[in-house]
């Protein structure tokens, strides 16, 4: 699929295009429906780890028949451009998770320190079962063993951007998943990124 006109200049293609993403996360949830079928009856608590999974989640939850309660964590990594940095959490848990089954749900599973770090942080709140969701898996970057029990889409190395995910706050409202330019994120040389003509176009964060 051709990068639409808009958004030529800043993406290399479209990785994942629209329909795709339709047709896998309906068939993502038809998944957890059948593996929370085998779990002895009781209310599944979503937990989605904001901001980029705010698409991904709203249509992932509409396929979902069984009763739900829905909660949101913030965790922010104060990354530089693409790079993770240190994580800390900016929003917590509001509903009781003790006992109930959890549904953890995250935009990308990258490195896997974000999932790695909260689940250790559910554990505490003693949940009956706490289930993965990714809409992608990049196993290429993967410094932490771990594996979700349901991921839309293996993706290789690349900077992904549209469908919730950002750079830099932007491009969330494309509705398919796109790679990024590699021009967009400009090396400085401490190492560090920052970044690029995004940020000359309207100063820096
Ligand atoms: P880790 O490395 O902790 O990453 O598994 C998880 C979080 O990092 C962000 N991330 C990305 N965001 N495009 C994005 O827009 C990417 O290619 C990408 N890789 C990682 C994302 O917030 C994810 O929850």
């Amino acid at each position: 699929m051709r990068v639409p006109g808009r958004w030529r200049r800043d993406l290399q293609c479209v990785l994942i295009s629209e329909d795709q993403i339709a047709r896998r996360v309906r068939s993502l949830a038809r998944e957890i429906e059948r593996e929370l079928s085998m779990l002895p009856g009781g209310e599944l608590v979503v937990v989605s780890l904001l901001n980029g999974t705010v698409l991904f989640l709203a249509d992932l939850i509409r396929h979902l028949q069984r009763p739900m309660r829905l909660d949101f964590m913030g965790v922010s990594s104060y990354r530089q451009g693409t790079a993770p940095g240190k994580l800390e959490f900016s929003r917590g848990l509001k509903l009781d998770v003790r006992g109930r089954d959890v549904l953890l749900v995250d935009d990308i599973l990258d490195t896997g320190r974000t999932l790695h770090r909260v689940i250790r942080h559910l554990r505490q709140f003693k949940p009956r079962t706490i289930r993965t969701c990714v809409l992608l898996d990049k196993p290429a970057r993967r410094v932490k063993d771990l594996k979700a029990d349901h991921a839309g889409f293996v993706i290789p190395d690349v900077f992904v951007v549209g469908y919730g995910m950002d750079y830099a706050e932007r491009y969330r409202n494309l509705p398919f998943v796109g790679v990024l330019h590699p021009r967009m994120i400009a090396s400085v040389p401490d190492g560090k990124r920052k970044i690029g003509p995004v940020e000359s176009r309207e100063g820096r964060r």
